[in-house]
């Protein structure tokens, strides 16, 4: 299995999502966030953030800065490739070292730079559905991230606990 697609009625589903990539992804992998302004790829690499034990309120788009680091449990790599002129400049932010480094490297706008990333990775396509409503669409590209896909989906698809 290598794509899910995860239909988030609320921030609090968001939340959920971004619990599962935490807990889910392996070291290392790159995560390819695709979306228009303010469809909420920052919103998801801040619940992804939370779940690591990173303060949200550390998590910004970087669009000036381009590159952030956060530690938690978890090591992650915020990029936006936004104001990149050319896809090249990606390594100037560091991105090789980036991605041979245990971190979770989260790329805003990564269709951008789609031909500088690295084949295995997981692609997170956000559209909005609705004032509050979000769809993810998650492929993992490569065969890799297979595996993980299917753990996704496994926890996602779990009845929730409202408890
Ligand atoms: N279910 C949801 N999941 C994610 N964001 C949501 C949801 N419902 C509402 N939102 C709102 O959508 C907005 C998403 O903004 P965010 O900054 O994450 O977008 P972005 O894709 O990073 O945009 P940009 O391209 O400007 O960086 C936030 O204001 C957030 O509160
Ligand atoms: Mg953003």
């Amino acid at each position: 299995m290598n794509r899910l697609a995860f239909d988030a009625h609320n921030e609090a589903d968001t939340d959920r999502l971004g619990a599962a990539l935490a807990d889910e992804l392996p070291d290392g992998t790159t995560v390819a966030l695709i979306g228009t302004l303010g469809a909420g790829k920052t919103r998801l690499v801040r619940a992804i953030a939370a779940a690591a034990g990173v303060p949200p309120d550390q998590v910004v788009s970087p669009t000036f800065v381009l590159c952030q680091q956060y530690r938690g449990r978890r090591e992650l790599a915020h990029l936006d490739a936004f104001r990149l002129n050319n896809p090249d400049d990606l390594f100037e932010l560091g991105f090789d070292e980036l991605v041979d480094s245990p971190a979770i490297v989260l790329v805003e706008w990564a269709d951008r730079v789609a031909a500088c990333l690295p084949d295995d990775r997981l692609e997170v396509r956000i559209e909005v559905t609705g004032p509050t409503s979000r769809r993810f669409e998650i492929v993992a590209l490569g065969w890799v991230l297979s595996p993980v896909v299917e753990r996704l989906a496994e926890r996602l698809t779990q009845p929730m606990d409202r408890s």
